[in-house]
């Protein structure tokens, strides 16, 4: 049965609404964000539900991951690799494209989830099986035309080629890695145009992630479920 599930950039968009839904499922939530003063909607959740655990971690240090893994308190069933960036929209000649952008989105996104699963290895549920998503994008899918984006198109392909290689790494150690494309959410990343809202999204992949199995390991989901190509 699953018990806990970990939620990295919880403190808003779609990991807050994965998060108050997780709660309302009775699972134990391990809510983690970079800042404890940006997480005022987790703060106010806590006194509905008091075991919740707010978590200060940032996905680019393994300093942070480590200090932040000595506070969970229980083994983690579920590990949501969902924090992500988008800092350069445009084409290859937008100015949004300059170095410090294409580290940052690198970091965040490549680095975060590299990092985030390796340093919390050893918290993961290794007696009863535990599963890894990462949320990507459909926008770092080979097959998905467009000439914008160009670094996060890179960084969540990326991100779909490390799920690739863990899943393969852990085959034999009963965890499964998935990715997944949460949709186009209208959160601060997708903008209010967006096609569904945060909760739509966080019902869609909550439910497939309670639902993984061994041969998910290695695929790239849509949020309802369906599978996406690479
Ligand atoms: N929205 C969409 O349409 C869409 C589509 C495809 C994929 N995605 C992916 O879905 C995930 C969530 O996106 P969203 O729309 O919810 O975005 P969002 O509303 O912009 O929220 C991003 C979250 O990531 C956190 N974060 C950023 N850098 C971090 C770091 N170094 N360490 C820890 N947390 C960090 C943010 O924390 P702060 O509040 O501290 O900045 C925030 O909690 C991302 O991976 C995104 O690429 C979104």
């Amino acid at each position: 049965m699953i018990k806990t599930i970990l939620i990295t950039g919880a403190n808003r968009g779609i990991g807050l609404a994965l998060t108050k839904l997780a709660l309302t499922k009775k699972l134990r939530v391990e809510a983690c964000c970079r800042d404890l003063e940006n997480a005022i909607e987790l703060k106010k959740l806590f006194d509905e539900y008091p075991d919740l655990n707010i978590i200060k971690m940032d996905v680019t240090s393994s300093k942070s991951i480590l200090k932040a893994a000595k506070e969970f308190k229980n083994p983690i069933d579920i590990l949501v690799c969902n924090a992500g960036i988008n800092n350069g929209k445009g084409d290859i000649f937008s100015k949004e494209h300059n170095e410090k952008n294409l580290l940052d989105v690198m970091m965040v996104n490549v680095a975060g989830p590299f990092l985030t699963i390796r340093n919390l290895y050893d918290n993961l549920n290794q007696t009863d099986g535990s599963k890894v998503a990462i949320i990507s994008s459909l926008m770092g899918s080979q097959t998905h035309m467009s000439s914008n984006a160009v670094i996060y198109r890179a960084s969540k392909a990326a991100a779909n080629n490390i799920m690739r290689t863990m899943s393969n790494q852990f085959i034999n150690k009963n965890i499964v890695v998935s990715s997944y494309h949460p949709g186009w959410v209208r959160t601060d990343m997708g903008g209010k145009l967006a096609d569904i809202s945060p909760e739509e999204s966080a019902k869609g992949l909550l439910h497939h992630f309670l639902k993984l199995k061994k041969e998910d390991t290695g695929k790239f989901f849509n949020y309802d479920g369906s599978i996406l190509p690479l």
